[in-house]
């Protein structure tokens, strides 16, 4: 009976989990649009409310049946504390802290994976894996050792890419410059040797206990290996690597998934780990980096610092005012607007909306247009935008609107560098093959920043030198506004 009635619930819990995970597929669709993004985010609550209550009647159940031996206090302390903690922070972090954010969360996720590796492993009745005086069998250790590296890697090197995203630390490591040395690839090879050859001694120990010591100097070889990969890597490059590592805790939660045989977290760890590298992958690529450059560490340290000024030429430019600027918009019939991370830093998002609205009401079409790595995290300005509930049919991305620069009578660049800078179609340039947007080709442009400075390239852009360009210099939200003033 007792039997058959554990059969019942095994099938219903299966059967609750796959709905949780047809719940995340829908969460990834419904986020691949601005327009579809809040259905996305319920069905991803949804889904995890799913998986949280049927794991939580599963060991109640358990419990009644005695054949399980996990503390339901405990994991309900741990869903009230772990919940609290999360709306807090949703709640109040600024739009420019949330790779930061981010970057913790993977960090706890890489943790949580090695620490359900080290339970399994000590205790494999508790997870049915193996019964009581049996050794653990091949393929769980297997899945167990995969689990843990990857998790100590993610959790060590998301603690690192926290530190330098948020720049508040004088830890040496957490500073946003990259850290390398000579031989460092080397020892970083020599270390992941190691881990492997450790990991199979752990997989193919004889004896019913399992093998710490392999297992425990492998778990500490993997944590020391997620700073060693991520500190040669600069701060501004922060948000593809944190794209990286959360592919990287995917692949942890899948791995231990296999172990736990919870098909959920096999389903759900695998899209987070495909979608992940599946985004580092498009970042990579729009920024014109080598995704192997990426995995290996390392790269983005050749390109000056981000926000230091870069080598400029003594050129002259055309400057204006804000009065300027929004007298030649305001006779214009089109106009594009191209943001970049200097206006998330002044945070003018709104001011932005109400000038296209005054603009709009005055007859100009006004269209926003979109680079992929505009900013400093995949979708920044898509976030930033619809933050000031910007209409999403006015929002165009690179592919779709680069076609209409040559026919649009005003952009106005604000706070962007990198993303409209023509240098991109010089074979010679370093950021030669980086998709830009077409601002140059419009009848006139407009850009606002503060001074010449370059961008996070660290190159000068042509773009502000032609004779068709007027800069008006001064932060992005103080511009905009008297652009307001002048418009009304
Ligand atoms: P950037 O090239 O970094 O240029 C931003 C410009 O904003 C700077 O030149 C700066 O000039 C200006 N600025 C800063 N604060 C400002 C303020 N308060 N008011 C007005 N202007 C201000 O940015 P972008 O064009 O958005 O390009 C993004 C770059 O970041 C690309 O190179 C991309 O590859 C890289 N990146 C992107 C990502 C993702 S996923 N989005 C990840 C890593 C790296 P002043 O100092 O003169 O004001």
């Amino acid at each position: 009976m007792n039997h058959a009635m554990s059969f019942v619930t095994m099938n219903l819990v299966t059967m609750m989990y796959l709905i949780a995970s047809v719940c995340f597929i829908q969460a990834l669709k419904g986020l691949s649009s601005p327009a579809t993004a809040r259905r996305g985010n319920a069905f991803g609550i949804t889904g995890m409310a799913i998986a949280a209550v049927t794991t939580v009647a599963l060991i109640l159940k358990l419990k009644e049946q005695q054949t399980g031996g996990m503390g339901l206090t405990l994991v309900i302390v741990g869903i009230v504390t772990g919940g609290a903690i999360g709306a807090y922070l949703a709640k109040t972090v600024e739009m420019t802290k949330m790779p930061e954010l981010v970057a913790a969360m993977h960090s706890l996720i890489g943790l949580a994976a090695v620490c359900i590796a080290v339970a399994a492993v000590s205790e494999p009745w508790a997870f049915n894996i193996a019964e009581p005086g049996q050794a653990l069998p091949i393929g769980n250790r297997f899945e167990l050792f995969i689990g843990t590296f990857v998790g100590a890697i993610t959790f060590s090197g998301s603690v690192i890419a926290f530190g330098k995203l948020s720049g508040k630390y004088k830890f040496r490591l957490f500073q946003g410059a990259p850290v390398s040395f000579k031989g460092q690839h080397m020892l970083n090879l020599v270390l992941a040797l190691v881990m492997v050859g450790l990991g199979l001694v752990f997989c193919f120990a004889d004896g019913v206990q399992p093998a710490w010591t392999p297992f425990v100097v492998m778990a500490i070889i993997a944590f020391a290996l997620g700073v060693l990969i991520i500190i040669p890597i600069g701060g501004a490059d922060m948000p593809v690597v944190v794209s990286m590592l959360n592919s990287y805790s995917g692949w942890a939660a899948a791995g231990i998934g296999f172990s736990l045989n919870n098909s959920m977290l096999i389903i759900a760890g695998s899209l987070v780990g495909s979608s992940g590298a599946i985004l580092s992958y498009i970042m990579c690529k729009a920024m014109n980096r080598s995704f192997f450059n990426v995995i290996l560490g390392g790269f983005g340290g050749d390109a000056p610092a981000a926000g230091a000024a870069g080598a400029q030429e003594q050129r002259p430019v055309k400057s204006g005012s804000a009065d300027d600027a929004a007298f030649i918009m305001g006779n214009a019939e089109t106009v594009i607007i191209v943001p970049g991370y200097g206006l998330a830093v002044a945070r003018a998002q709104h001011s932005l909306k109400e000038l296209v609205e005054k603009l709009t009401h005055k007859g100009v079409t006004v269209k926003y247009a979109i680079h992929p790595v505009a900013g400093r995290m995949p979708g920044h300005m898509n976030v930033l935008l619809a933050e000031a509930e910007v209409p999403y049919d006015q929002v165009f991305e690179m592919e779709d609107i680069n076609g209409e620069f040559g026919q649009t009578d005003v952009v106005l660049v604000l706070g962007a560098n990198d993303v409209v800078n023509p240098a991109a179609k010089d074979p010679k340039s370093p950021i030669a093959g980086m998709p830009i947007l077409e601002a140059y080709k419009a009848k006139s442009i407009i850009v606002n920043k503060r001074s010449m400075a370059s961008g996070y390239a660290g190159l000068d852009n042509d773009l502000f030198y032609q004779a068709n360009t007027m800069m008006v210099f001064g932060d992005a939200k103080k511009v905009i506004e008297d652009m307001l003033k002048a418009v009304e």
